[in-house]
């Protein structure tokens, strides 16, 4: 299998960013135990801060691989753009968030992003990540 781990705006800077929510972990230590961890999945991890960049890989990827992990920080609560981008590739896509967003301020509380999505998983730190790989073996 195919999957890309895809995150967004500000996730470049985990293990440095507001520690008491993202962890003190950063994403590239991360990925090489992942990647160790499903020896069967073809990982590839790739990060923007852009809304633009991040749409562009959902289409390079969206009709081919079988799978995206997202996060997409922030975008997920504002961005139409990237729920449409979603909505036309064919490629399942899973968002997932590091922190319970349920538990924090309430314009983290909408996703733009989760009714095209196939599911989501939040609130189970970098595990999400793992919970969202496992997933789409199912
Ligand atoms: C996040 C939650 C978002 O609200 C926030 O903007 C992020 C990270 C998470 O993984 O918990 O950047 O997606």
């Amino acid at each position: 299998k195919k999957i890309l781990i895809l995150n967004g705006p500000n996730l470049n800077l985990l293990g440095v960013r507001e520690k008491s929510i993202y962890g003190d972990q950063d994403f590239v230590s991360f990925f090489e135990e992942l990647k160790a961890e499903f020896p069967d999945v073809d990982l590839t991890y790739f990060q923007a801060n852009g809304e633009g960049t991040i749409i562009d890989e959902i289409h390079k990827v969206g009709f081919e691989w079988d799978g995206i992990v997202l996060n997409a920080g922030a975008y997920t609560h504002t961005s139409i753009a990237i729920a449409d981008a979603i909505a036309a590739v064919n490629t399942p896509v899973v968002e997932v968030h590091i922190s319970n967003v349920h538990q924090r301020e309430s314009f983290r509380q909408h996703s733009y992003l989760s009714p095209n999505c196939k599911g989501v998983i939040l609130g189970f730190g970098l595990n999400s990540y793992r919970l969202g790989i496992l997933s789409l073996m199912l």
